[in-house]
């Protein structure tokens, strides 16, 4: 009686949330390919659970075979469309600027946040925070980028030839701490719990796919009351409670009576945040929401891609050698740490870290919501449809990538950059709303990676292509068997 009763219930939530939106889609959406599904229904009993991660499945899959370009799945009555073609890509990066609602998934850690908010809100705080970001300020960092890359190889020449089972959190401990000493003006030492953030972030995202697998916790009624939830709350609290820590530091600081507003460190992220909030053009809940995002896009997607970029060349030693004599040209003294004029002539290595984010994009892909229909010919993505941009398929594309299994970082020479589409290839995203970190993250991933190689020998344990390597679908792309040997160059 139970189970039916609970069935029933199930059901009844399932179709009056999907009575909600999906008016008019239907007509455009039946000539999209795709399973074959029926509205309110949706495709959904082609599998076993409604999670994200099967649409991603179900429509890429079918993608694959269809050799359209693009096709549709339902789920209840969200409709997805997916599109590899990179002049659809451009037209739903450009036109449609709203998140789809599965970005709502995250409101409980960062509802107004630059990556989840609506589009008037996005407005108002991108334009705050772009200041942050520009090349002058970014250059500030090298410094602090070399301090901390050092600070890997002191960890590296204490463990000399030891096998490292899991390199990734010791790369993000350091990519924390640089994102807390160039973001803020707060010394990273003082935030005592910093290190929880990334125990925190892994446990946040573990609970989020557990929720995706889970049929009837994608139901908010039944999420609200599990276990699952109460624990997501706590992470959640938590994340806060840093974030406030750190924010409360910024005041500190600001307050101080030798503060200038002229200089370079006050035009940082949470210290310009800071000065905009005395004028009462952000909230400090705001602030709040944004700190604890940024910090946390600013470190986890950077280490991860050093990650995978060191993986990688542990498995083609060949690579590494070409990147390794680079290092040695551009860099003939084992103990000085490059300049921002010598990262800049490390073109090799920045083809690597390219080739790397185009096999191995650190965000598998990207969800917009379309506002208003969208025509890509000879299909129209209609209004109230989320569109689905799989960066991973994007990026091996047989049409555009020839041998897109093949790791060849000279597909980044310039004259084979100019044949492309310039959505061909977007590992952060395109358009207006793309990754407000994106030099800031090419620059710290160069600058770690440039000086572990330039010291060090990496070698991958068990592994002879990157097919080898085992992904963690999680929010991001993460190698989960990457086990890696360090050997100390000699000079
Ligand atoms: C290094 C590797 C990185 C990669 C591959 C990457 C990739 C991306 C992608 C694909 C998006 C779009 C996500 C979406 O629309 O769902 C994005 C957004 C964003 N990223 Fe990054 N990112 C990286 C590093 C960083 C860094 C270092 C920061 C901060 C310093 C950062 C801050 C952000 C922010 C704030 C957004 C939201 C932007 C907006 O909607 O206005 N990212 N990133």
């Amino acid at each position: 009686m139970l189970i039916w009763i609970f069935t029933c219930s199930v059901i009844f939530i399932i179709i009056s949330d999907s009575l909600e939106g999906s008016d008019g889609c239907y007509y455009h959406a039946w000539k999209i390919p795709g399973p074959f599904s029926v509205p309110l229904v949706g495709s959904a009993f082609l599998v076993t659970h409604i999670i994200l991660y099967r649409i991603f499945e179900l429509v890429c899959g079918k993608l694959d075979s269809l050799q359209t370009g693009c096709a549709k799945s339902w789920v209840g009555s969200q409709l997805y469309i997916a599109t590899m073609r990179p002049t659809d890509t451009e037209k739903i990066l450009t036109n449609c600027l709203n998140k789809s609602p599965f970005y709502e998934n995250f409101n409980d850690i960062m509802k107004d946040t630059l990556l989840t908010s609506k589009v008037s809100i996005w407005k108002e705080h991108r334009k705050m925070i772009n200041p942050s970001f520009n090349s002058k300020i970014l250059n500030s960092y090298h410094d602090i980028f070399v301090s901390y890359s050092r600070e890997m190889v002191k960890f590296l020449d204490d463990k000399e030839g030891a096998e490292q089972t899991d390199f990734l959190p010791v790369i993000w401990e350091k990519t924390v701490d640089a994102a807390l000493a160039t973001l803020t003006n707060v010394k990273p030492h003082v935030i005592k719990e910093r290190q929880r953030m990334i125990t925190i972030t892994v446990k946040f995202e573990e609970i989020l796919i557990q929720r995706f697998h889970t049929f009837w916790l994608l139901i908010d009624f039944f999420w609200k009351l599990s276990n699952l939830h109460k624990e997501h709350k706590v992470l959640c609290q938590t994340a806060h409670e840093i974030a406030e820590n750190i924010i409360a530091e910024e005041y500190k600081s600001y307050e101080s009576e030798d503060r200038n507003d002229d200089t370079i460190e006050s035009k940082r992220f949470l210290p310009n945040l800071t000065k905009l909030n005395r004028t009462k053009q952000i909230t400090r809940d705001e602030i709040l929401e944004e700190t604890s995002f940024m910090l946390m896009a600013a470190s986890e997607t950077a280490a991860i891609t050093i990650n995978t970029v060191l993986t990688i060349l542990g498995i083609y030693s060949d690579i590494q050698e070409r990147v390794y004599q680079e290092l040695v040209s551009v860099l003939p003294n084992i103990e000085s740490s490059p300049t921002q004029e010598e990262l800049n002539r490390l073109d090799y290595l920045e083809r690597v870290v390219k080739e790397t984010l185009r096999l191995v994009p650190t965000i598998p892909f990207i969800l917009r919501y379309a506002d208003e229909d969208i025509k890509c010919d000879p299909y129209v993505f209609p209004a109230g449809s989320n569109l689905f941009v799989p960066l991973v398929l994007l990026h091996r594309d047989p049409e555009i990538w020839p041998e897109p299994e093949k790791f060849d970082p000279d597909r980044f020479l310039p004259d084979e950059v100019a044949k492309r589409h310039r959505c061909s290839y977007i590992p952060f995203s395109f358009g207006a709303r793309n990754c407000i970190g994106f030099k800031f993250g090419m620059m710290v991933v160069k600058v770690m990676v440039a000086t572990i190689l330039r010291n060090y020998k990496v070698l991958t344990v068990g592994m002879k292509s990157w097919k080898d390597i085992q992904w963690d679908y999680m929010v991001m792309l993460k190698a989960k068997n990457s086990r890696l040997r360090f050997e100390k160059r000699k000079f």
